[in-house]
């Protein structure tokens, strides 16, 4: 007998929860906003963070001028190459680089002055220099690695040091004129 009015109130507790979910649900965005908190206190498993993005606005970007972000767990650079720059850039001689690629391979169509690579030098895995105000640039006016001296040209294209290829470009994609999606 006592089996059975534990079952009546589980029952009754159920029902009851029931009624709350739905009132959160009827709540429209409110039941969002209330949902979400509980979402984000469990712990991401490894396949959630592979999966995940990044999105960067990149309109007050100035041209010359690059962001240092963050793209799983990683640092991510994103520069607005300068008109100069880009005639720099698609005028450097190819055959004498260690990974040659054009900066429109390196860059999407219709956007080739925004260059968006990891911030990851490709020898040791230092954050290489030049992403940030008053950081050094290199001999080849992009990013520098201190480590080891790695020198990365506008394009991020290793041209000078131990690093064996270009500075990694990521999946990404222009969601509107002013934002990027990584990822
Ligand atoms: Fe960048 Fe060695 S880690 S040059």
């Amino acid at each position: 007998a006592s089996n059975e009015t534990v079952t009546t109130t589980e029952d009754g507790i159920r029902r009851r929860d029931f009624l709350d979910v739905a009132a959160i649900g009827a709540a429209g965005v409110g039941g969002l906003a209330v949902v979400y908190p509980l979402v984000s206190q469990m712990a991401p498993s490894k396949d959630v963070l592979a999966a995940s993005t990044t999105e960067v606005d990149v309109s007050a970007i100035q041209p010359g001028q690059a962001i240092k972000a963050v793209f799983r767990k990683q640092p991510l650079f994103v520069r607005r190459l300068t008109p100069a720059e880009v005639a720099e850039a698609n005028s450097a001689p190819l055959s004498a680089m260690r990974d040659p690629q054009t900066l429109e391979e390196r860059t999407k169509e219709g956007h080739n002055d925004m260059l968006v690579t990891m911030g990851v030098c490709t020898h040791l895995g230092c954050v290489p220099l030049g992403a940030a105000e008053g950081e050094v640039k290199g001999e080849f006016g992009g990013y520098f690695c201190p480590c080891h001296g790695s020198h990365y040209d506008t394009a991020g294209r290793i041209r000078k040091g131990p690093a064996p290829t270009n500075l990694e470009v990521p999946e990404y994609e222009f969601t509107s004129d002013t934002v990027i999606q990584v990822g």
